[in-house]
């Protein structure tokens, strides 16, 4: 049995959950050039992460007050329209978030920001439903110090508490508060400037976060998402964009594809593809993807999803039910029955399908340079396979999430990040 050291854990949010130094430097970098000032020499930018911003652009780049305002107007307006979406949640986050919530642990946030762009961001980022408690500044100009932000996050009453961030003045704020706190060495401040202030404890990644809030408690399940389309879907292309989007909102991502994923399976995954073996009979092939399936499932799909990932993967079974089952006409029973010990139960909990047909797909096949022994199939061939999967995603409804692969690239991606968030995250704002 576990128990967890804090019984109350209150969270920064700049440098300890987001990353948000592309976004804060960049809106600054603007706010600065609108009203005609200049950096002063020896301020690294990276300063003004953290402290209220009329604090920063007063004590730490030097405005005058009314200067500073107007500053204020167009940093805000250039953070609204792009400087937040630059943001990422650091990895782990979800997860230690998760765990201390499932714990039974009181999950508070304290952040200089003022209400409108803190709010912002955990909608954003599907972040605000982990806590019980959100304190922020209200405007930008009635600052109130960190210590009473902390103290009002904190809940009424507890046992053992402690205060997690990146800066001196968090730490700071928890001893003023009488709490423990926890310096996050991965954000904006230096280990030294956490040690310093006299943290109880630095850590300098996101993991020993989670090792020192949570110890020994387990890792949440993760997820395993699949993705299908006719070959000529854009498939690659939106698998690609998706992966680089969920590492940005803090999932812990593990890409992987069929045929392959691993080395045995990759090795036969060179053996069903090659046009070497035209003469490959459709049982031969069906086996063989289903080989390769079964020590994909047993060496990197099983154990990543129970370490918590979020496993992405290029294919799955429903490829083989789609091209051996209805392609092949080898039928979807038999597929599935020779699949059963290759799956082992370990099927999706979502599978994303561009849908895109036939026809167009063939046309997006002809640019391409060099194709496997599948793809050189004639345009019946892939009529089929095309009817197998409209035929599975009508009888699973509630596992396909179907997006238009006929639009514009940018337009499917969109649509990709939209239909696999509202089933990661279903507390995401506008899912
Ligand atoms: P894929 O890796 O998507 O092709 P590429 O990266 O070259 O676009 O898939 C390889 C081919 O294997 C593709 O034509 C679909 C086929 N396939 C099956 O026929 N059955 C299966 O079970 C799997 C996983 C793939």
């Amino acid at each position: 049995m576990f128990s967890f050291p804090y019984d109350a854990v209150v969270f920064d949010l700049d440098g300890t959950l987001t990353c948000s130094d592309q976004g804060i430097i960049q809106s600054m970098r603007y706010a600065l050039e609108q009203v005609n000032a200049t950096i002063p020499a020896g301020v690294d930018l990276r300063a003004v992460i953290g402290p209220p911003l009329m604090q920063s652009l007063m004590g730490i780049l030097g405005l005058e007050e009314a200067v500073a305002r107007r500053a204020i107007g167009y940093y805000t307006e250039y953070f609204n329209r792009t400087g937040m979406y630059l943001y990422t949640v650091y990895p782990h986050i979800r997860s230690i978030l998760t765990m201390l919530r499932e714990g039974g642990v009181f999950v508070a946030l304290a952040t200089s920001k003022p209400v409108r762009p803190a709010m912002a961001i955990l909608n954003h980022f599907g972040l605000t439903h982990y806590f019980h408690r959100i304190i922020t500044e209200e405007d930008n100009e009635k600052v109130v110090n960190k210590p009473e932000l902390i103290r009002r996050a904190l809940p009424e009453s507890y046992e053992r508490a402690v205060m997690v961030g990146d800066r001196y003045f968090d730490v700071e704020g928890a001893r003023a508060n009488g709490i423990d706190s926890v310096g996050a060495g991965y954000g904006f401040g230096s280990e030294e400037e956490l040690r310093t202030a006299g943290a109880t404890h630095v850590v300098a990644d996101t993991e020993s976060l989670r090792a020192y809030l949570c110890p020994g408690a387990p890792v949440p399940r993760g997820f395993f998402l699949t993705v299908e389309g006719l070959d000529g879907s854009g498939k690659t292309t939106q698998v690609d964009r998706l992966e680089q989007s969920l590492r940005d909102y803090g999932f812990s991502v593990l890409r992987t594809r069929e045929p392959g994923g691993c080395e045995i399976s990759e090795e036969i995954r060179h053996t069903i593809l090659t046009t070497d073996h035209m003469e490959m009979c459709p049982a031969c092939e069906a086996l063989l993807y289903a080989a390769a399936r079964a020590q994909h499932v047993h060496e990197v799909i099983r154990p990543a999803v129970e370490r918590g990932m979020l496993v992405l993967c290029d294919r799955f079974v429903d490829s083989s039910i789609a091209y051996q089952g209805g392609g092949r006409a080898l039928g979807t029973d038999v597929v599935r029955t020779l699949n059963a010990p290759a799956v082992d139960g370990m099927m999706p909990d979502a599978t994303l399908y561009l849908a895109i047909d036939h026809q167009l797909a063939l046309e997006r096949r002809h640019s391409a340079t060099s194709l496997d022994r599948i793809e050189v199939e004639s345009g019946a061939f892939h009529g089929r396979v095309q009817s197998a999967y409209e035929k599975l995603i009508n009888d699973d409804k509630k596992r396909f999430l179907v997006v238009n692969g006929e639009q514009d690239v940018d337009t499917v991606a969109a649509d990709v990040l939209d239909a696999v968030l509202s089933r990661l995250e279903p507390e995401l704002e506008g899912c």
